[in-house]
């Protein structure tokens, strides 16, 4: 048999093999999130993740100017957009969270925060494909710069105080019921009966939403 042939049945082999081994993986319930990505795939993941980012783009420094209010703007379209599946304080804590495979990370922790800037605000424009991770750019120079403020949130998580979490939770998206709530509870510090005409659907709360 000439040599080629003999190359070409082995590689036909091993993606036989391949896919027989794939199979069986689906099989055993590999593609439900309820089963966490194991160590090893966790660590190839991110290696990929990371040669996935272009050089240049991980060599980036924050341009924007980072004072107290730029800090808050993050932290506001943080609790916003971010927190549904990373929790106000970043631990990745939420009922969203807990149901993703791969979950998102503890962003508090040393192996977010020893990402580059620039590597940060890649991920956030761009998303993480096959994960939960969105893509947040909207190809607009205010949309860069909103990406960069969440930078420098997120550089901020370690130092979290309460009264920033508190603020956090008055940020975070509401429900029409929990409006209706709140608008009741005005009128009727002001004296009416707090009776609204609204109707809403019954209060749907979880153990463990965003704190
Ligand atoms: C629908 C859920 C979801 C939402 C909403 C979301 N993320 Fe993520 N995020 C994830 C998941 C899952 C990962 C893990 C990706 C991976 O494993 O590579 C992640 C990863 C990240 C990372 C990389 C952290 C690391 O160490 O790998 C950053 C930074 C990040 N998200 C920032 C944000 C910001 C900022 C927002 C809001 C603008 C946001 N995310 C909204 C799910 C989400």
């Amino acid at each position: 048999m000439r040599l080629l042939s003999k190359i070409i049945l082995v590689a036909l082999a091993i993606v036989g093999v391949g896919a027989v081994i794939i199979g069986a993986w689906l099989m055993a319930g590999g593609i439900s999130a309820r089963s966490e990505p194991g160590r090893v795939e966790a660590v190839l993941a991110r290696r990929l993740r990371s040669l996935a980012i272009p050089r240049a783009a991980h060599e980036r420094t924050n341009p924007v100017e980072q004072t107290g209010q730029r800090l808050r703007d993050g932290m506001a379209h943080f609790a916003d957009h971010c927190a549904v599946c990373h929790g106000n304080d970043g631990s990745g804590e939420t009922e969203m969270g807990r149901g993703l495979s791969p979950r998102p990370p503890d962003m508090r922790k040393d192996a977010t925060q020893a990402l580059s800037d620039g590597a940060l605000f890649y991920i956030i424009e761009n998303g993480v494909r096959l994960t939960g991770m969105p893509a947040w750019g909207t190809g607009t120079p205010e949309g860069e710069q909103a990406s960069w403020h969440l930078v420098q949130f997120v550089r901020h998580l370690p130092k979290l105080t309460e009264d920033e979490l508190r603020d956090m939770s008055a940020m975070n998206p509401k429900s029409a019921d929990e409006w209706r709530e709140e608008e009741e509870a005005r009128r009727f510090l002001e004296g009416g009966t707090g009776a609204t005409t609204i109707s809403a659907p019954t209060r749907h709360k979880h153990p463990g939403d965003i704190r």
